[in-house]
């Protein structure tokens, strides 16, 4: 048995297909990654990312935002709770499509990380592949930071860029971003659950 560091029980957020969450599963199978996958929560039931998590192995959860009727934080609190009875240490985004309130934000502070489709702080918000290809960037990419209560505003852990090729679309754009994201994200998590990579006020501290 090794007796290396705890590894941080994580959970994902999610609300689609879920191919950031596979890619995080995959990558934190071996015992020395820094963080244990114990929970895929979703906020729609029907997320197809469930079921590829519970064919995984992995504890999964929904907490359908529907019936709190735009009360978000009461759907917060209910999600917390879930998070609280799983003894969850770190939260992943990985297309949770709810904004969240300052009172989840500032609750999981520091502990609480997310992947945006773009080179933030550039194209914040949606559709960030067609904000790209309409100001004629040559560049484009991914982003994890941590999350902070205003919107793809958090500091920056990591990115990885792709190059805009001419022909694109947003489709196509969008596959050579999510491929990267694929290993961004992993590489991310690992940092900051190791404690390598820290939220300091507004900024990344590395250590
Ligand atoms: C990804 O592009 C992610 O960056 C964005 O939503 C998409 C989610 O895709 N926030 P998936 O559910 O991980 O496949």
């Amino acid at each position: 048995m090794s007796s290396g560091p705890a590894r941080k029980r994580t959970a994902i957020l999610i609300s689609g297909r879920g191919s950031n969450m596979v890619s995080l599963v995959e990558a934190a199978k071996p015992a020395d990654f820094p963080a244990e996958i114990t929970l895929v929560l979703s906020n729609a039931p029907e997320a197809g990312g469930l079921a590829r998590a519970a064919e995984a192995g992995i504890a999964t959860a929904a907490v359908d935002h529907r019936p709190f009727r735009g009360d978000r934080e009461a759907f917060e609190r209910a999600m917390d709770e879930v998070l609280r009875i799983n003894q969850i240490e770190l939260v992943v985004l990985a297309g949770f499509m709810r904004v969240l309130t300052p009172w989840f934000v500032t609750r999981w502070q520091g502990r609480l990380i997310n992947i945006h489709p773009s080179l933030l702080p550039l194209f914040r918000g949606t559709h960030t592949h067609r904000q790209a290809l309409e100001a004629g960037v040559a560049e484009h990419g991914c982003s994890v930071h941590f999350v902070v209560p205003e919107l793809d505003a958090g500091p920056v852990i990591a990115q990885a860029k792709v190059p805009v090729l001419p022909g694109d679309d947003e489709d196509k754009l969008a596959a050579r971003v999510l491929e990267q994201e694929h290993k961004l994200y992993p590489l991310a998590l690992a940092e900051v659950a190791s404690g390598r990579a820290v939220l300091a006020g507004d900024s990344v501290i590395r250590r």
